[in-house]
Formats: structure tokens, sequence, C-alpha cells
């Protein structure tokens, strides 16, 4: 069978059996392993990115005719759905996946059932102009302000266990806490808790499970019951005077603007957003603890090094989030993936599996603390429907993970078997066991360990917070004024690989961070570099060559990679100037690997000068080509780029001179060919001074943010909690790329090339800004 759809023309059929059973609602046949994909089966309900891999890599869009579902399960194609609400419509996110038998739909009428539109589900204009109005509850200062009551529901469980040595522990807290504090941020009376449990549980099967004939009457009667105790709660609220929630929020909306906020709309509200705010976060944390504890190392890493709790939360929710499918319904005939969903045609994207795309997230499998798009993940969904809560959720998580490295570091999890409710959307752990020694509570040695909490701000993780410490194991002089570095894991663990062109952030005493480039060799499961004294410079190469020696440790960020190597191309031109060698031979190491043709000029002021010749001369001195200052030697670029090469890709890093001059010779060559890495970006600063401000309206969120001439437009999207990655924040690495719709935009990046500027549909939204007063941006 071919295996490439997304390849295929739009709408063409990517399975050419044609007229072979069974057919997909568009005409085409399904393959065999679309045919047997069902969510229900263990494989899915056990982990559904690895139950979808082969969809990711064969066939990203197929569709299932045991659910009746169209099922997306790449990264792209699924946010290129959540993108675009008209088209694919939110209406059927609370529909029963599973359509309810008559006894069943008899038991709901009893009950009055009439589960309509909340926010989730509501299509536009409506939705938005409700949500607008409901926006207030979630800013951070709001949010903010939850926090203490948080930390004590936290530590008054975590006092209640402490001194056990084992404990489940949803059933001690990770269902209880959150569903507190929703119903705490909702206003709504802590009443029945066990009841609500119970409740939820049967929503969720109601809506996302297939529950057999017998099970469905009971189900059935959790959810009308629950219906009618929403209803009740709802009018005893009512009757009230106004207190303090976001239940009360809507309450008042729907006096003041009973078309926006309508009356059908709180009672469904009222019942979806106590499973929403509360199972949502019960099952993240129960996952985040589980994935986090099966890793000893990892976790006790995150307890040594408790600034990267937000960012190890973020990575739990994308590698093991606990919302791992989400709906929408096709409008009229679209495509998505190279594949036409037909008008009326109902789609799972599965976000979980998304979340392991290896062609959005390196290593995707792997639960890497350190990750810095883990923002990336499509968890909470994204676009104008993207978790309104996402920010309480993340702190809920946070203060969980952050009370219990602190106070029980010495937590292990039990030998256990897992079970999972039957559903596919919603997915966690039913029960946690953890053992651990309570003789070793370090705070039976030092009381105050219960009090000294870390708080963290809200919102999304912060780049600069992802640091690692790493032990230097080799200083040595490389060259004249360069000190090769060796780097290796404290605790003689193997580093993560890296790509040729990946940089490491060295962060200096002052908290700056200065880049230096990997030289390899790749595979060693240790870090090198090498690093330039700069005299002039600006003292962090200077205070690298006087302070690092074998021994210390060093606080780094990354590897990432900004000059990436496409691997694709017949021929290679590599060009290095000075210390620009290190990620060249990188390069050079890897293309010799692949088996390609590649030629690399390097050029110094004197052999003597010029780091890593021994090893060049060794491994690529077919494909060398130096050239010594001193000698005489130089290299002559207009001559080697005078003839533009056929399929042939130019990567250059050195000295700014070099690489202009690589851009003025190569400007004859196709567009694409040259690739340079920048280390500085003048221009890139905000200079309040000379900056106007501007307003950006976002397609996606349906929101207009303004830019004072003070901020960063990527500062002023995360204050209206719009997550954007982000690293270097100078313009120089590109993740914080937006789409540009409208307008007419002033780049300050290094990232971009002239003709993706003269695009102008694209910027880097942490250092460019609009020439003119708006930008309309796909956010
Ligand atoms: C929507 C996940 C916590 C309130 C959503 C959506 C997802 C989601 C997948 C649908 C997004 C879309 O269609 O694009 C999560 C996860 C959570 C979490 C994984 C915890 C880890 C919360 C909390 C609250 C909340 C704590 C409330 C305080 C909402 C609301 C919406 C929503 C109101 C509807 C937004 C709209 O349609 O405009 N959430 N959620 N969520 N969530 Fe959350
Ligand atoms: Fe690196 Fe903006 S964060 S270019």
């Amino acid at each position: 069978t071919a295996t490439q759809p997304n390849q295929s023309g739009a709408g063409s059929c990517p399975f050419h059996a044609a007229g072979e059973p069974p057919v997909a609602p568009n005409g085409c046949p399904v393959s065999p392993q679309a045919a047997g994909f069902d969510p229900f089966d263990r494989p899915y309900q056990l982990d559904p990115a690895e139950a979808l891999r082969w969809s990711r890599e064969q066939e990203p869009v197929f569709y299932s005719p045991r659910l009746g579902y169209w099922v997306v399960s790449r990264y792209a194609d699924i946010k290129a759905i959540f993108r675009d609400n008209l088209t694919f419509s939110p209406s059927i996110a609370l529909e029963k996946i599973t359509p309810s038998s008559d006894e069943a739909l008899a038991v709901l009428e009893r009950y009055d059932y009439g589960m309509h539109r909340t926010l989730v589900n509501e299509d536009e204009p409506a939705h938005m102009a409700r949500r607008r109005e409901l926006l207030d509850a979630f800013t951070p200062e709001v949010l903010e302000a939850h926090a203490p009551m948080v930390r004590q529901l936290v530590r008054e469980k975590l006092d209640a266990i402490i001194d056990r040595g084992r404990a489940d522990l949803v059933a001690e807290m990770f269902w209880e806490v959150p569903l507190t504090v929703a119903l705490h941020f909702l206003g709504v009376p802590e009443e029945d808790m066990e009841q609500l449990r119970r409740f939820s549980v049967a929503h969720t099967l109601n809506t996302w499970g297939r529950p057999s004939p017998e099970q469905q009457v009971e189900v059935a009667e959790g959810v009308g019951k629950f219906w009618q105790y929403s209803g009740q709660v709802l009018r005893k609220m009512q009757s009230q005077p106004r207190g303090h929630g976001w239940m009360y929020d809507m309450i008042e909306k729907n006096r003041q603007k009973p078309d926006v906020v309508t009356d059908s709309y709180l009672h469904s509200m009222m019942m979806a957003i106590i499973v929403a705010a509360h199972e949502t976060t019960a099952l993240a944390t129960a996952n985040a603890f589980r994935q986090l504890l099966s890793r000893p190392a990892v976790w006790a890493e995150l307890c040594d090094n408790p600034e990267l709790i937000p960012a190890a939360a973020e990575e739990c929710l994308r590698h093991s989030g606990s919302v791992v499918a989400w709906r929408r319904i096709a409008t009229r005939d679209a495509e998505v993936g190279g594949v036409t969903i037909p008008e009326g045609g109902r789609i799972l994207m599965v976000t979980a599996s998304g979340n392991h795309d290896p062609a959005h997230f390196e290593n995707p499998d792997e639960l890497d603390i350190y990750r810095d798009n883990a923002v990336d993940h499509l968890t909470f969904g994204y676009g104008s429907h993207q978790c309104m809560g996402k920010n309480l959720g993340r702190m809920e998580m946070r203060i969980f993970l952050e009370e219990f490295t602190r106070r029980l570091p010495q937590l292990e999890l039990e030998e256990q078997e897992f079970t999972f409710l039957p559903n596919t959307s919603f997915r966690g752990p039913e029960a946690l066991w953890v053992r651990w020694d309570p003789a070793q509570n370090p705070e039976r040695r030092d009381p105050a360990v219960r009090e000294a909490q870390r708080d963290f701000p809200v919102g999304a993780p912060e780049a600069r917070t992802i640091v690692r410490r790493v032990r230097v194991t080799r200083a040595e002089t490389e060259a004249e004024g360069v000190l090769g570095v060796t780097l290796a894991d404290p605790a003689g663990r193997d580093l993560p690989a890296w790509s040729p062109g990946s940089h490491l952030d060295v962060v200096l005493p002052s908290g700056e961070a200065r880049k230096y480039s990997l030289c390899g060799p790749a595979t060693s499961g240790d870090w090198q570099v090498a690093v330039l004294r700069e005299e002039a410079g600006r003292g962090g190469s200077r205070w690298v060559h006087d302070t690092v020696r074998e021994g210390i440790e060093l606080r780094v960020r990354g590897p990432k990679n900004h000059f990436r190597l496409d691997e694709t191309a017949d021929r290679y031109v590599l060009v290095a100037g000075g210390i620009g060698i290190t990620p060249i031979i990188a390069m050079a190491d890897r293309l010799k690997q692949l088996g390609k043709s590649y030629e690399l000029h390097y050029a110094g002021r004197s052999r003597a000068s010029m780091a890593l010749l021994a090893r060049l001369e060794r491994d690529h001195d077919e494909a060398l080509r130096l050239y010594s200052k001193e000698e005489g030697a130089r290299l002559d670029l207009a001559s080697l780029l005078a003839t533009p090469r056929e399929s042939t890709l130019l990567y250059g890093c050195g000295p700014e001179r070099l690489l202009s001059a690589l851009e003025a010779g190569s400007a004859h060559w196709p567009e694409g060919s040259l690739h340079v890495e920048h280390f500085t970006a003048e221009g890139a600063l905000l200079d309040p001074e000379h900056e106007h401000a501007f307003e950006v309206e976002l397609a996606d969120s349906e929101l207009v943010v303004e830019v004072a001439a003070d901020r960063t437009l990527l500062q002023s999207l995360r204050a209206a909690g719009v997550d954007v990655p982000s690293d270097c924040e100078e313009g120089l690495c590109g993740s914080c790329q937006v789409e540009v719709i409208e307008g007419e935009i002033d780049h300050r990046d290094k990232v971009l090339t002239a003709s993706e500027r003269a695009g102008q549909d694209r910027l880097m939204s942490c250092c460019s800004r609009a020439k003119g007063k708006k930008l309309k941006l796909a956010l």
C-alpha cells in the first residue's frame, strides 16, 4: 500500500485498491490498520500516543469505521484544525461518542437532562462574545490570589500522610484538591465531594466512553442526578447575593446580557465546568507524578533543581497529558493533511499523538524536563477555544510538585498495574501508589523545610529557567586563545544527543548567557565546546577562560539548534572562519557519516590559532581546504561562489564580515542555498524612546492586544494569556515566530532570509514590531 497520504494530491485517494470494502465516507478505501483501530481497545487505553504511532508515520488522517470518526494524529494537522473553528466546528465536543440506548435515553429524559452549549462546544460568533465577557477571572493577578488557597490544601493533605510511608495519592489528594480548588474558583459550595466524584465519572463515561448496555442505564442515572444537582446549586447561587467566584461572574453577566450569557448556557456550564476544571487537573497531576517517579533520576534532578518545576510540569502535560483527544465536525468538505474530509465528517484529533510527533518535538517519546518547546503541546487545545483555565491547572500541578519534591524527595513509585477509566479523551491512572521512609523526611531534621515554599509566576514556564547543571571533565587549550571544554552529567548519565549546528547557552554568574556551538564528536554522551578568548568582547569568554577548570560545575541551557543541517541535499559547501569551525566540524562529521559529498573551507589567522585542526586533518582530510592568513592563503569567496552549483547547500559560521561576504557572494544562488548562524543581533533590543505603540489582532484567539512602546510583542501576548514559545528573546533563534496575516512588519531579527522578510507573512515576536499602527496575527 501507499503510505504517504500527505504527499498525495488534495482529495486524491491514497489507497488505490478501489472498490475493496470498507470504504470511508469520502469514497476512499479504508486501510487495514485504520479498519482495525478502536480507541476502546487496550493499546489506545494504555497509551494513545503509542497506539497511533503507525498513523503518525504512515496514514496521519484516516477514517475509523468502528468509531465513525476521522482520526487525525499529526501535530501540524491537528493545529490546523484547531485554528479554523468555522470549517471545523467544536459543536460536537461534548456529544456522546457512543449513542445512548433507548433505556438510557428514557432515564435522561426523566431527569430533564438538557446539556447544550457551554463555551467549549459553542460556535462563533456566540462563543467569543461570551468568552470575552468571562475572561476577567483568568488574569494573572486574579489567579495569583488563588495560590495560597491551593498551597494550603496541598499542605494539609500532605501533613495528613507524611508520617505514613505509603499512600495512593489519587485517593488521598490528587482528586480532592483540584475538585476543592475548582469549587472555590467557581464559588460553588463545597458539599458532597464523594458524590461529585461519582457524578464526574458518569459524565465522562457518558460523553467519551462506551458503556455496555447495562452500564448505560447506571451512567444515565448518574448523569441525570448530576444535571439535577447542578440546577439546584445554580438556583441556590442565583437566589443569594453575589459571592466570589467565576460562577457568580456568569450569573451576573447572565443578568446583564442574557442574550450573550444565556440561561441555557448557565445550567450546562455549571455541570460541564466542574468536570472541566477538576478532572483535567487531577488526572494531569497523577500522570505527572507517575511519569516523574518512574524515572528516579529525573525526580532526583527536580528535587535538586526545583527551578525546573514549571518546565517539568509542562513537559508532563506534553508527554502524558490528561486530555488526549478532542473533537470537531467539518462544516464543509475540507482538506486535512491531503485527505478530504466531507461535510459533516466527525473528527477525533488525538492530541496525545500530536504531542509525540517528531516533526514538532525532538525525541518526542523521551520525557525531557529541559525541553524548551514543551509549551507548544496540544493538551490545552489551541486557538480561540484554548483552555481558559490552563494557568490554574499549571499552578496546581506546580504546587503539588513543589511541596512533594521539597518535603518528600525520597518518594518512590510502587510496582503496580495502572488502570484507566475507559474513554477516548480523559486519561490518568485511577490510583497511584507511592511509598517512602518517613524516618528520612527532611523536616524531621529541619522543621523549616515544611514552610520553605518556592512560588512560580502564573503562566507558561519561562525559557530562561530551564537550566541544567553539568560538570567540566576536561578544560584544555585547544589552539592559541581557544579553550576546549568537555561537559558531562554530574550523576554520570549520558547527556542528551544533539544535532549538528546545536549550541549551548552557558549561564554566567551575572545570569547572562553566552552561546557556544557543540563541536562533537556527537555520539559520546558528553558535550564538547571550544571557546575563543575575546579580549574585546562583553566578558563571557574571559570568564570561561579564567574560571572553567576540570571538576567545576556549570549551568547551561540547551542544546538548542538554530542552525540545522538540511540533510536532503546532494552536495555541501561548508565555510568556517576562526572559531566558527565548531558547528561546521559537527556538520562535516555528520555529512561524512551520511556519505554525502562536501567540501570544508576553513580560514584563520594562523595554523596555531585554528582550533580542531588535528581532528579535521584526521577525519576530513580530503574535504578540507585550509586558509592561514599568516601563510598568505586567503579564502576567495567571490570565486568559490562565482557559479551557483546544482543541489548544493552552503553553510557558514564565523565573524560577521565573513557572513556578510557569504551573503553577498551567494546572492545569485537559488533562494535558500545559504545557511549561516549569527551570534549577536544588533538592533533587536527594545529602545522605548524610539518605538511606537501598536495593536495586534489575533485571528485564532479572536483577541485584540495592545503593544506599548516599552514592551515587546512577545511580552504583550503573554500578558494576554497567549502562550508563545521563546528562547533567545533577541531575534536569533526563530522559536517565537508568529504568522502575520495583515499589516506591515518592522523586522528586527537575524533569522529570516530576505525573501522571507519580503513575504511579510511572519515575524519574530520577541523583537520585531509593526511599521504602522496594527498587525493581524495567526494566533
Ligand atoms: C477548554 C484541557 C484545566 C476551564 C479546554 C479544552 C481542553 C482543556 C483540551 C478544549 C480546548 C479547545 O477546544 O481548543 C484542560 C487541561 C487542564 C484544564 C488539560 C488541566 C491540566 C482547566 C481548569 C479550568 C478549565 C482548571 C477552569 C478553571 C476550561 C474552559 C474551557 C476549557 C472554560 C472552554 C474554553 C472555550 O471553549 O473558550 N480545556 N483544561 N480548564 N477549559 Fe480546560
Ligand atoms: Fe529567539 Fe525570538 S525568541 S527569535
